[in-house]
């Protein structure tokens, strides 16, 4: 496994990579959610290249990319497990050198939920990708459903600036209680790790409503909002049933629908989805 930490290291050692090429994009600290997609990525290409970099411009002022956590030496070791061929841990200088001015961003879709309530996030997100895309030229790279709406974003700049690359969304990995895997998981004490049950558990009642056969979204959002609000240590950003390509909210639930939320459990963000199908 060959560690990289400049862009002209990545690309020249790109040259020499089999296609097709494989690419998984984290902000490291990994976890079973990023190793799915890894030994995924593996098992389809013979090259496989994973990014770890905490990305400073998809946070806002007042988020957490200074606690962010981070354990390279750990992340190094799994990834060598996995039989990566490349790890491009760039520091932040070299992304975003003095003058850098250059941003790509997405309307639309960026607009809602997590963009609604992260101003600049999705800017962040996809000006990241698109610097990694230009730079590692993947023929597949890989991403994560528990970030639903990144992943639509990602699949929106690449077919709208023409990429050549395929986007692959693989499903969310979930603590035995249900507790959708995150970096973030982390920042959770005891209770709170309890407490945090609380967005599985509204996201299988949608699955239950809709399964019996429920379709007023209205009603399933209310309900989902109502268990949430049970929860004293629990503080909605959004509960949402949307349309899974354009993520406008539905009326009517038709299949597929997103149903996806973001909570606060005491100061840590979680968000998680399911698909309802
Ligand atoms: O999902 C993440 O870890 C990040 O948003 C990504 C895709 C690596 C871009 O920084």
């Amino acid at each position: 496994m060959k560690v990289v930490t400049t862009i002209a290291d990545m690309q020249e050692a790109r040259q020499r990579l089999t296609a097709p090429v494989g690419l998984v994009p984290t902000m490291g600290y990994l976890h079973e959610g990023h190793l799915s997609l890894v030994s995924q990525a593996r098992a389809e290409n013979p090259s496989l290249v994973v990014t770890i970099f905490v990305n400073p411009t998809q946070f806002g002022p007042r988020e957490d990319f200074k606690a962010y956590p981070r354990d390279t030496e750990h992340d190094l070791a799994l990834l060598e497990k996995e039989k990566t061929d490349i790890v491009f841990i760039p520091p932040a200088k070299e992304m975003y050198p003095p003058g850098f001015d250059s941003w790509v961003e997405i309307a639309g879709v960026t607009e809602r939920l997590e963009g609604a309530c992260r101003p600049g996030h999705f800017r962040g997100v996809t000006t990241v990708c698109a610097k990694l895309f230009n730079i590692i030229q993947p023929d597949i790279a890989y991403f994560g459903q528990k970030d639903a709406q990144q992943a639509i974003v990602i699949k929106k700049m690449v077919a709208d600036l023409n990429m050549n690359l395929k986007v692959v969304t693989l499903p969310t990995v979930r603590e035995p209680d249900g507790l959708a895997m995150s970096s973030r998981n982390t920042y959770l004490n005891p209770e709170e790790r309890k407490a945090a049950l609380v967005l599985y558990q509204a996201l299988t009642l949608a699955q239950k409503l809709w399964a019996a056969g429920d379709t007023d979204a209205d009603k399933i959002r209310r309900e989902m909002l109502a268990l949430i609000k049970r929860e004293p240590r629990a503080k909605i950003d959004y509960v949402s049933l949307a349309d899974p390509e354009t993520l406008e909210e539905l009326g009517r639930v038709k299949t597929p629908a997103l149903a996806s939320l973001a909570v606060k459990i005491g100061t840590t963000r979680l968000i998680d989805n399911v698909v309802l199908e």
